[in-house]
């Protein structure tokens, strides 16, 4: 099976194309490389890689692949306010034509990596697939008009799926800090301070990236009538909702020697809410999502230990989207609308 993975070289796509070419299937990315100084400890796998902006891509290009697996994207909600008409541009209007040129260049699965941020400001039960659509952020508000605008195309020969990820976390060769279980992490261990930017109080369903690519490699895989046209909140359990405040006292209680601390002017936060993935586990066939928090605080630990990871490494702008895609600007290797004034990789 030949599969293009776009934003093959961000946090998550490195990893995916990894365990895809291990299961054996062709692996081709397209990328234009935002984050290729951002290597932590060893680069990604050297694949063929199409170094085409995501708003410039046309069927020709996608000739061939029996699915797409689209990452690529701004994200996180700072890089969408950096300007939130590429927030547009890029997020949404360059998936929905990626999608209706994967549609006519006749690929059969189009895998969206959509995010329960969607959800966005939602209450205090339990959200599922069906529960209703409250961004409250440029890049929530996209995830979900791809989504609508992507069912439109849902034929008898294309089957599209959108993987509503949790908040990622886990070790990367593109490691990103700025999201929050990473974060408090390398706080922890760079400083012996587990700093909330928040009062701790909110809920956030958290998963693992490997368990993201194991959703995503179920849907390369499962029968069409299981996956058509269908959302699947991703993450392991109900369980792996967990209050801030929680994340901090395990990341306290494994990394040695460190205490909590609040950071100056930490309040509330309008990300608050628990989601729901009772359909992922029961519903996706081949899916089984292995990892805990815990497990995944301890991985993270041991790898920035290992790394020798520094403070001034840590808040340095390489593991951070805003300053790296900022410093790429200031040194005119990308332009205001983030196209590369040079060549990609
Ligand atoms: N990491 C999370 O917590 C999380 C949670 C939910 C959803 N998601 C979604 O998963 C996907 C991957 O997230 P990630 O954390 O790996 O992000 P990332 O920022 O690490 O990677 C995104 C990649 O997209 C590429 N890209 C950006 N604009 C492009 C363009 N115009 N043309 C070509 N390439 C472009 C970048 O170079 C980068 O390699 C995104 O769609 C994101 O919204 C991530």
């Amino acid at each position: 099976m030949n599969v293009l993975v776009t934003g093959h070289l961000g946090y998550i796509g490195v990893e995916m194309v990894s365990v895809f070419r291990a299961a054996g299937f062709e692996v081709v990315g397209l990328d234009t490389g935002l984050f290729d100084e951002c290597d932590f400890v060893s680069p990604p796998d050297d694949i063929e890689t199409l170094s085409i902006d995501l708003r410039d891509v046309k069927p020709t290009d996608l000739a061939g692949f029996d699915a797409v697996a689209h990452l690529g994207a701004l994200s996180n909600d700072p890089l969408g306010n950096l300007n939130s008409s590429l927030t547009y541009d890029i997020n949404l209007h360059a998936s929905v034509r990626l999608a209706e040129a994967a549609k006519a260049a006749g690929v059969g699965r189009f895998l969206f990596s959509s995010s329960c941020s969607l959800y966005g400001a939602g209450g205090h039960g339990f959200l599922d697939e069906e529960s209703a659509f409250n961004p409250v952020t440029a890049y929530g508000e996209s995830k979900v008009r791809v989504e609508q605008a992507v069912s439109k195309l849902a034929d008898g020969s294309f089957t599209p799926v959108y993987l509503r990820n949790a908040t990622a976390y886990g070790v990367s060769r593109r490691l990103r800090a700025d999201i929050v279980v990473n974060s408090l992490v390398g706080h922890a261990v760079t400083t012996g301070k587990v700093l909330l930017q928040s009062d701790g109080t909110p809920w956030r369903p958290l998963v693992h990236i490997r368990d993201i690519i194991a959703a995503f490699q179920a849907c390369l895989t499962a029968p069409v009538e299981a996956i058509w046209d269908q959302a699947f909140n991703v993450g392991k359990d109900n369980s792996e909702n967990y209050r801030i405040r929680e994340v901090a006292e395990m990341v306290r209680d494994v990394v040695p020697n460190c205490e909590l601390a609040f950071a100056p002017g930490a309040s509330g936060d309008t990300r608050d809410y628990r989601v729901d993935f009772t359909k992922i586990a029961t519903k996706l066939p081949g899916f089984h999502a292995e990892w805990t928090l815990r497990r995944g605080i301890e991985e993270l630990y041991e790898a920035y230990s290992s790394a020798g990871l520094t403070e001034e490494d840590w808040k340095g702008p390489r593991y951070y989207r805003l300053p790296t895609v900022r410093g790429l600007q200031e040194r005119g290797l990308i332009d205001q609308n983030l196209r590369r004034t040079t060549p990609g990789p």
